[in-house]
């Protein structure tokens, strides 16, 4: 750190005072001049001639452009790159964008664009050393004195600095040697990337430690040690002596409904649908159709898969032969257990949901390939309807 006067500092003894001085030497200093406050005192920047900051400019740029990313982004995976279908919606849905852009757009804006663009834009930070922190009156800045700076280069500069000082009412004046320069050498600009390396080093070994840790705390291990019932330890409580309490009679295992066969024809060969196709029965069935099979297999069961080309399976088309002629057992098994790159419904839809999917599936079957007696049929409930649609509308 070079010898050399930097700074000239005044003392003022209030506020006012180092206005007063601000306004007496900005004409022959200008914008060599800078206050130093132990609190913020609004209006002192206008005083000095310090230009309205950018960060709001900055905060809108960031916000906006995390705006459009966030948009942008999501409208291009989803109308492009992975179309999911969800429920029937366009795939530009944009209401369902509104939390992620929100969040990108408040995470660019006031992460990024106010602490960074403060810090390092306007604050020009990293910043490691002033002189004036090394300075006699800085105990006293941060407590009753208000200061004027003024730059200096040489030392005649300096004392008509402190003799202006005076003049403008400052009791006390000190001149400040050293240099701004913040160092040298080319491990200056790393400086900070150390920093943060070093500071991600210890936290993580901080959190790895923490949480071996926590598992020994008392308020975690309540649990292991309450007294409580062990399923495989003995048991006075009981009059069998043991903790594990035997099946109440009649207790049906889940697997047991179709562990009677193996595969589809076999359960087309053993299983009858219980339900009766009546109007309660197929709404159930369409509703259960609509909700599991239709993404794959299509609104008509012809397998006209409704997901995007990502989804390579091939859906059965429900209309073939095959598939007329099997028996309902056959078509329950497949919904139950699957069958080869169709998974298993077993344990999502309910054995009735998966009987009514059934019998709403033979609906579509017949409804692609009606006989002139099914459309008969079909005017002849429509003539009769009217009383009752009329009634129930
Ligand atoms: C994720 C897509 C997908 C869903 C959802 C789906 N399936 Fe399938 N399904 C398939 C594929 C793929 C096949 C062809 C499997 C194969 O290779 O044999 C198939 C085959 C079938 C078959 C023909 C079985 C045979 O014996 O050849 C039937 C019947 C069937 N599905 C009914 C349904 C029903 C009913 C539902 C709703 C509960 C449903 N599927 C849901 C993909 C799906």
């Amino acid at each position: 750190m070079s010898d050399r006067p930097f700074l000239v500092l005044g003392l003022f003894q209030d506020a006012d005072k180092l206005v007063h001085g601000i306004r007496a030497l900005k004409s022959t200093y200008g914008d060599k001049l800078e206050a130093y406050t132990p609190y913020p005192i609004h209006g002192i920047e206008k005083e000095l001639g310090i230009p309205k900051s950018h960060v709001g400019k900055i905060v809108l740029a960031l916000g906006l452009s995390g705006l459009t990313l966030a948009l942008g982004f999501q409208s291009w995976v989803f109308t492009t790159d992975y179309q999911i279908q969800f429920g029937g919606k366009p795939y530009f849905s944009w209401a369902s964008f509104v939390p992620i852009v929100f969040e990108v757009t408040v995470l660019l804006a006031c992460i990024v664009g106010a602490v960074f663009g403060m810090l390092v834009l306007v604050n020009k930070l990293p910043h490691y050393s002033h002189p004036i922190l090394s300075s006699r009156s800085m105990p006293k800045i941060t407590r009753d004195r208000f200061a004027l700076a003024v730059s200096v280069d040489t030392a005649e500069d300096a004392a008509r600095a402190e003799a202006a000082l005076r003049q403008a009412g400052a009791p006390e004046t000190e001149v400040v040697h050293g240099t701004d320069e913040i160092g040298s050498g080319p491990l200056l600009p790393l400086k900070p990337v150390l920093a943060t390396v070093i500071i991600c080093v210890l936290a993580g070994l901080g959190t790895w430690h923490l949480q071996r840790l926590w598992n020994k705390l008392p308020l975690i291990s309540i649990m292991d040690e309450q007294t409580k019932v062990l399923p495989f330890r003995a048991n006075a409580f009981y009059p069998d002596g043991q903790s594990m309490r035997p099946l109440v009679p009649g207790t049906v295992s889940r697997s047991a409904e179709y562990a009677a066969w193996t595969t589809p024809e076999e359960a087309g060969q053993m299983l009858v649908n219980p339900l009766s196709a009546d109007s309660l029965t197929l709404a159930k069935g369409r509703r259960g159709y609509e909700t599991h099979c239709l993404v794959c297999h299509g609104q008509l069961g012809d397998g006209t898969k409704l997901l995007s080309d990502k989804y390579t399976g091939a859906p059965a088309n429900l209309h073939q032969a095959r598939l007329k002629e099997a028996p309902d057992g056959h078509l329950f098994a497949v919904v139950t257990a699957g069958k080869n790159t169709m998974a298993g419904y077993g344990k999502d839809i309910p054995a009735a949901d998966r009987w009514a999917i059934v019998h709403y599936v033979r609906v579509l079957q017949r409804a692609l390939d009606a006989s002139d007696a099914d459309v008969q049929a079909a005017q002849a409930v429509a003539a009769a309807a009217p009383v009752a649609q009329g009634g129930s509308h």
